[in-house]
């Protein structure tokens, strides 16, 4: 067990057992409010993409019947289904989860478009966390054109720069909050894939639509990016209203064994 596992275990520990005069834990901690109060003072859930000073930016869509998938006209659908309901009688509620790996925020694995990377097991449960966790660049592309090599060489992005958010007209357009499958957004056409994997050091790719690639494109310039199975393709990011710069991105996909996509929960850090 690391020092950092013991020591959590310990403070776990310390602060099931811990009277309140001898703390297991310095005292502010916790203080934080978790929840809102609603004008009556009933707590209310709260939403949001931006937390307190800007530090933490979700750059992830909510999940919900509307959220668009590649897969269909009409969106997610009934994603969530509760099998045990407190309305009819039920100690707990309990739902269940159906959603498209595809559908919203999401990662592509190797085996998306390889058929021997997929019977090879380069599933998502195989992307490296290192590539999907550290600093990155939000860009902003030319609204008029989809990511040419021509258009990837003017984004003059230096050797170095691991990871990269691309923001296109896609978020201009809102694309991400129509629930259905829009085959005009903007992607990399199979040369932009090409340049980049050529003249960069970009392993991560993150784009504000469904698909990294333009849908002209759809095949072959994933081809392109999956090739090596060193870069990670995510796809369906929120980044209206995120400054251009530098950031610390963290995005995490379930460890779904077998399965070349994954919903993923995506987070800038300023
Ligand atoms: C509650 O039970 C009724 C009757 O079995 C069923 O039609 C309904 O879908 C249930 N609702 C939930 C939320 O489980
Ligand atoms: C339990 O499920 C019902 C729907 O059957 C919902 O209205 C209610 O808000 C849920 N309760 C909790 C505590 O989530
Ligand atoms: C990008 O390519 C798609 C087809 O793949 C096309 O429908 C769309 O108009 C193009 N967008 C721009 C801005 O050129």
């Amino acid at each position: 067990m690391s020092s950092l596992a013991k020591l959590l275990v310990f403070t776990l520990l310390s602060a099931a057992v811990a009277s309140s005069k001898d703390a297991a834990y310095p005292s502010g901690y916790g203080d934080e409010p978790g929840i809102c109060l609603g004008s009556s003072g009933e707590p209310k859930p709260s939403r949001r993409e931006i937390y307190e000073g800007g530090e933490i930016f979700d750059i992830t869509h909510q999940y919900t019947p509307n959220t668009p998938s590649g897969v269909s006209d009409d969106g997610a659908g009934e994603i969530l289904r509760l099998l045990m309901s407190m309305k009819n009688g039920s100690d707990y509620n309990l739902s269940e989860l159906k959603l498209c790996v595809h559908a919203g925020t999401h990662v592509d694995a190797p085996g998306h478009m390889y058929q021997n990377y997929f019977d090879q097991g380069f599933d998502v449960d195989t992307l490296d966390l290192r590539v999907l966790n550290g600093p990155t660049l939000v860009v902003d592309v030319p609204r008029d054109k989809n990511l040419t090599a021509e258009v990837m060489k003017s984004l003059n992005i230096p050797r170095g720069v691991k990871r990269v958010l691309f923001r296109t007209l896609n978020t201009d357009r809102r694309l991400m909050w129509k629930k259905g499958f829009d085959t005009s957004y903007v992607g990399f056409m199979e040369d932009g894939a090409q340049w980049l994997v050529d003249n960069t050091d970009i392993k991560l790719v993150g784009i504000d639509y469904l698909s990294v690639a333009a849908y002209d494109d759809l095949i072959t310039a994933h081809l392109v990016f999956h090739k090596s199975r060193e870069i990670i393709l995510v796809e369906g990011l929120n980044l209206e209203g995120i400054e251009l710069g530098i950031y610390g991105v963290h995005c995490l996909p379930l460890r779904l064994v077998g399965a070349e996509g994954s919903p993923i929960r995506c987070i800038l850090i300023k």
